[in-house]
């Protein structure tokens, strides 16, 4: 871990963290960098998204988000509830099984921690490195077949919880 970097992104790193994330179909790059921008500009200064990245020899080679979520009060019962979310970690392959994974989750929980009792995550019954990644941190399944905001209708999509305080 010693030659990683991991710190909170900045504005000027919208581009590098756009083009470094799997790409998104039916979504140019231009528009994620802009929202990209928008996230790192209001909503990081507002307190409610903490974004990080990992730095090797100049590169991205790691992102991960954590994010208050607030669920609109006329969505259906399987829609997540509101909290303070884990949202997306992405290790770049040849950099995997190295702790960053880890080190990106200790970093957003204790965050989280700041602002909350509890942490929450999802994802998908079949992603068994996140599931066991997270497992060690004390998650535990909530519910099955929710929705999460902006995303396609899944069954498998499997939502966590944790403690985060004593
Ligand atoms: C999940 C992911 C972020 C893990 O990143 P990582 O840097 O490899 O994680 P770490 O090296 O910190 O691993 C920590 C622990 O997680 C578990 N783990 C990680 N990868 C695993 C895998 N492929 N299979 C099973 N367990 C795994 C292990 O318990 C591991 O500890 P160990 O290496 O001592 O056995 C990475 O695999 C990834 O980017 N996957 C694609 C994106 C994704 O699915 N993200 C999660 C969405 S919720």
């Amino acid at each position: 871990m010693d030659d990683y970097a991991i710190r909170a992104a900045v504005k000027a790193d919208a581009e590098r963290l756009v083009r470094f994330l799997p790409a998104k179909p039916g979504r140019s790059v231009e528009l994620r960098v802009e929202a990209m921008r928008h996230d790192l500009r209001e909503r990081v200064s507002a307190g409610e998204l903490l974004i990080l990245l990992a730095e090797h020899d100049g590169h991205v080679v790691g992102y991960a988000r954590a994010s208050h979520v607030v669920r609109p009060p006329s969505r259906s019962p399987e829609e997540i509830p509101s909290g303070w979310y884990l949202l997306g970690v992405y290790v770049a392959t040849a950099h995997r099984r190295r702790g960053l994974g880890r080190a990106f989750t200790e970093r957003r929980l204790a965050w989280i921690a700041e602002q909350a009792d509890e942490a929450l995550y999802f994802t998908r019954t079949d992603n068994d490195a996140s599931l066991e990644l997270h497992t060690e941190y004390g998650f535990s399944e909530v519910a099955r077949g929710v929705n999460a905001p902006g995303q396609p209708v899944r069954a498998d999509r499997v939502l966590l919880r944790a403690r985060v305080r004593p």
